[in-house]
């Protein structure tokens, strides 16, 4: 593992981006762990789990409101609109695997993005079909069988959307560069997921102003912001 930065997007044909909440840092909407952190204002088991609900749906329902009016005024940072960029020039095929549930990876003008932890612009129904909804705040909280609506999110304790994991598999096993951005490498499965890229033969880049349990997988550690990176990876482009 090494501090250089001397890995270029230019160089790679396949190119994975996996992203977290770190990305949309600078785009003013809150990391989940760390100073500030979502988690730490909120109890997830009474907001973002099954279980609370399926107990109180109007609560869960007012935080992820809450979630959706503050969203609903950031824009994409510089960040996000360089990895849209990077696919431009049709020289390299751009795949983002992002942890991120904001959308702003789509508003950026990214064309290949699999969300693996829903968004939170979906709805689904009791039956399961969901719809896209940008509504803030939402009003209409029932599905049309009377029941609730729920987030498309993946909540604690929820399993991954099957398509998405299948769609992520592809895209590791087949990357020659994977990219992590901003993400604290905690939650599984997701966590794992850029050490399936390395054993296809990947070339790893984490960037993460900290460390984390993942750091020494990498091959390259940019110990700097999104935006700070993602000039310096694109540069050449
Ligand atoms: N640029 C890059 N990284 C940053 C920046 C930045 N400007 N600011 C913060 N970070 C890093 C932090 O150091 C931290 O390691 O982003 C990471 C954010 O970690 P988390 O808040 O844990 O976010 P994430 O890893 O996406 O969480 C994974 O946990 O709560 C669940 O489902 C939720 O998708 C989420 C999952």
């Amino acid at each position: 593992m090494s501090q250089n930065t001397d890995v270029r997007i230019k160089d790679f044909k396949r190119v994975l981006f996996f992203t977290g909440a770190g990305l949309s840092a600078a785009s003013g909407i809150p990391t989940y762990r760390g100073k500030g952190g979502t988690w730490s204002q909120y109890n997830w088991q009474e907001c973002a789990c099954q279980e609370a609900f399926d107990k109180e749906p109007e609560r869960v329902w007012e935080f992820h409101n809450v979630r959706r009016t503050a969203v609903a005024g950031c824009e994409p940072n510089d960040a996000h609109r360089a990895i849209a960029r990077c696919g431009e020039d049709g020289q390299r095929r751009v795949t983002v695997v992002t942890q991120n549930i904001d959308g702003l990876h789509q508003k950026a003008g990214s064309k290949e993005v699999i969300e693996l932890h829903g968004s939170l612009w979906r709805l689904r129904a009791p039956d399961g079909s969901t719809v896209e909804n940008f509504d803030v705040p939402l009003t209409a909280l029932r599905a049309p069988a009377g029941h609730w609506w729920r987030p498309d999110i993946t909540w604690f304790g929820d399993a991954l959307n099957e398509k998405a994991i299948q769609m992520a598999a592809a895209a590791l096993t087949t990357c020659d560069l994977l990219v992590s951005i901003g993400t604290s490498a905690v939650v599984y499965p997701a966590a794992q997921m850029p050490v399936v890229a390395k054993q296809a033969g990947a070339t790893l880049v984490e960037v993460n102003p900290e460390a984390t349990p993942l750091s020494d997988i990498y091959d390259v550690t940019m110990r700097m912001t999104a935006e700070e990176a993602m000039k310096l990876l694109c540069e050449g482009l």
